[in-house]
């Protein structure tokens, strides 16, 4: 994938029990409420400011809208269709830039965990990815003692082929690389 490729307008998407629509800025309260939390930013990436600011999730926000307006990223609300209306997470895409071996990123409130929800919304973003975009990759990394980032990239049948020092906001940890081939994701779709 060329750096210079730019992502569409981010789509709305479904799943059975979720929407996925673009992130806006009214979400800011919301999320300044369901993020920050430890359990929720303790392996992600450590430029998350921590003890969280109180004007973070605004500042974020305003980055998701600039990321997407200028063709950088997608960042999807996760909204679940039984309620309630406001977002229970965020899930983004971006593509290869040729050196981060990077390309999404997701949380869910941690209320919201444990149901195979993210399992949901990254199946529908991987399918985005794959069959809209055409991309025949994706990067993807977690910390090693995330079990359910790692889990979820097995389910979707990526591989493991590196493994790395991270920066989380909890520090310096073991960094998992993997690569998910579209071929090996539509093999286990088929299955
Ligand atoms: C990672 C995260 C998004 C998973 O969301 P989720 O909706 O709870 O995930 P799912 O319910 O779809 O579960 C995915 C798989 O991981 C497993 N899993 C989830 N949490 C787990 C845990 N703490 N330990 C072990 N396995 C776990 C599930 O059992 C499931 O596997 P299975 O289908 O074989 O049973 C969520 O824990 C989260 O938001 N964490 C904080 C933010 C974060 O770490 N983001 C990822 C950065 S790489």
């Amino acid at each position: 994938m060329p750096p210079s490729q730019s992502m569409p307008p981010t789509p709305v998407l479904q799943t059975p029990r979720l929407a996925l629509r673009p992130v806006r800025t009214k979400d800011a309260p919301v999320i300044q409420r369901r993020f920050p939390r430890w359990e929720v930013v303790r392996w992600l990436d450590a430029k998350i400011p921590w003890p969280y600011p109180a004007d973070g999730a605004a500042t974020y926000v305003a980055g998701c809208l600039e990321e997407m307006a200028r063709g950088e990223k997608s960042h999807w609300a996760i909204i679940p269709k039984s309620g309630p209306a406001d977002l229970i997470g965020v899930i983004s895409l971006w593509p290869d830039d040729g050196i981060s071996r990077s390309q999404r990123g997701f949380w869910l409130d941690p209320e919201f965990q444990g149901r195979g929800l993210m399992s949901e919304a990254a199946e529908r973003v991987t399918a985005y990815a794959f069959n809209k975009l055409g991309w025949e990759h994706l990067w993807l990394t977690n910390a090693q003692d995330n079990h359910g980032s790692r889990r979820i990239k097995e389910k979707q049948g990526a591989r493991l082929v590196d493994l790395l020092l991270g920066d989380y906001v909890e520090g310096r940890g073991s960094q998992m690389v993997w690569l998910l081939m579209q071929k090996d994701w539509a093999v286990r779709q088929a299955a």
